[in-house]
């Protein structure tokens, strides 16, 4: 088609074989906290404590019930015409106690049995549906046994997340060909470890976030390897971790320190993990001198930020089969000298980031600010700094609040922006861009938003104890952009 600069919508027809999809989490959505033999995880932990670090203090013993409701979400995969499916295994569901010593042990395998089950029963309908299944083996669930014995804080969960992740190549990988390892290290490190916002809920501010996700990206690099070496040939699948990024813009575009500022959030938030699985192994330059240098002013003997050795550079180094990016929103950064005070990895970078005021919000409340425009711009950024790899948008999103509408045209629209932009990314500047994935399939349990954000393209209403599931009008459309394999739009 000709492009023009005219606003007469036409058909953007996206490549052929694009792939069109929907995620959820096995925490978000699952229930059946203890079911079957499920052990306990980090959230189960977490909500059941209390204390109102959750929005009402909620849990996700129920959540969507998708454990005993699976057919229901079936439908709703069918009724969008999705061709890939991203979900994720709960750990502990499957290896109770985070360990693959359970599995071993002969006479124990009822524990194992209803776990597999249900995750071989999804994967099957998937694939009998024409629909790809894309796994993640861990989105922040930790089993709570893990977590006491120090979780991701200490370098001997490398070894356990191997265990882990071979023991799920091992059982559905003739089936799965895409796996995702770890959802968003980059977030979970700095919310759960830093923060403390997240469980274990105990803030470890300046060292926290380093700590855990350098063994995060070692495990997944161990992982990689595990299937390279052991699997690949058999199953013929590809390996990745999906890597969350704001786009993020120099609050005064002609300021020479707010343009470096903007570039040193990108490099703290993506670059940080990217560089070393994409490129060479090892933390940007610039981030390892300004944590050394910080640290030593502060009186660290060493750095914050460890150091790999020149072993685990080779591992960490080309770990990924395909980019993973999930984006939301955007921020502006500006350049802010570190004076003291609390320890964070913004000020380690000294910057501040902040929302454009003239960016709308999603709805009263949200973290959420509607820049459609700032996930192209990321796009590229991939393309030009990773050697134009093969990208994937597993996670992509706009929540609503409570209550939210069944016709949810204001969300449509974003959502029509959104993919008017992918449809730029490929034909303008020729990002290679597969897949698009809409976060998420069901409104479910946000975290520590608890039920009071409406991510979902089916509405699930929590009061009736049916659970029924509802399309909004985002449902319909993005149906018809599914079938169509595009949208009406101008460039
Ligand atoms: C996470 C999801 C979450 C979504 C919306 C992502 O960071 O992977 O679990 O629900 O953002 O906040």
């Amino acid at each position: 088609m000709a492009f023009s600069s005219s606003s007469n919508p036409e058909e953007l027809t996206f490549p052929e074989g694009f792939g069109w999809g929907a995620s959820t989490a096995a925490y978000q959505v699952e229930g059946g906290w203890d079911a079957d033999g499920k052990g306990p995880n980090v959230w189960d932990t977490f909500t059941h404590q209390g204390g109102d670090r959750v929005f009402r203090n909620q849990t996700a013993d129920v959540a969507c019930g998708s454990y005993t409701l699976w057919e229901e979400d079936l439908k709703c995969i069918k009724q969008l015409g999705l061709t890939h499916y991203r979900f994720s295994l709960s750990w502990s569901r499957l290896l109770p106690d985070g360990t693959t010593g359970f599995i071993n042990q002969k006479g124990n395998c009822f524990l194992k049995i209803e776990g597999i089950d249900y995750y071989n029963k999804m994967i099957d309908d998937l694939l009998a549906n024409g629909v790809i299944p894309i796994v993640t083996l861990y989105h922040f669930d930790l089993p709570q046994h893990l977590e006491d014995q120090g979780g991701w804080k200490t370098g001997a969960i490398v070894e356990v997340f191997d265990a882990y992740a071979q023991f799920c190549f091992g059982t559905f990988g003739d089936r799965v060909k895409l796996w995702i390892t770890i959802n968003e290290p980059n977030v979970l490190a700095v919310l759960a470890y830093e923060k403390g916002l997240f469980p274990p809920g105990v803030p470890n501010l300046g060292t926290g976030a380093y700590q855990t996700a350098h063994n995060m990206i070692k495990a997944h690099a161990k992982a990689w390897h595990s299937y390279d070496s052991l699997f690949r040939k058999k199953q013929n699948g590809q390996v990745s971790i999906a890597l969350f990024s704001p786009w993020v813009e120099p609050s005064n575009p002609t300021s020479i320190a707010d343009q470096e500022a903007a570039k040193r959030v990108m490099t703290m938030a993506l670059d940080s993990f990217a560089k070393p699985i994409f490129i060479d192994g090892d933390y940007p330059a610039e981030l390892k001198s300004r944590v050394a240098a910080m640290s030593k002013k502060q009186g660290y003997p060493s750095s914050r930020l460890p150091e790999f050795t020149e072993e685990e550079k080779k591992m960490i180094k080309g770990s990924a089969d395909f980019f993973v990016i999930h984006y939301y929103t955007s921020a502006l950064a500006q350049h802010q000298e570190n004076s003291g005070g609390e320890l964070n990895i913004l000020k380690d970078i000294e910057v501040e980031i902040f929302p454009d005021p003239s960016w709308q919000v999603s709805h009263p409340g949200s973290w959420v600010r509607v820049v459609p425009w700032g996930l192209r711009k990321l796009l590229k950024y991939i393309k030009d700094t990773y050697n134009n790899p093969v990208i994937y948008i597993t996670e992509n999103g706009f929540p609503q609040g409570d209550p939210a509408p069944l016709d949810d045209t204001r969300r449509w629209e974003y959502f029509r922006q959104t993919i008017q932009e992918l449809y730029k990314a490929i034909h303008l500047d020729k990002v290679n861009l597969q897949l698009y994935c809409v976060w998420s399939l069901l409104d479910n349990f946000e975290w520590t938003e608890g039920y009071s954000f409406k991510f979902g393209l089916y509405q699930v209403d929590f009061e009736n104890p049916a659970l029924p599931r509802v399309p909004y009008k985002s449902a319909m459309e993005y149906a018809k952009v599914i079938q169509n394999n595009g949208i009406k739009g101008s460039l």
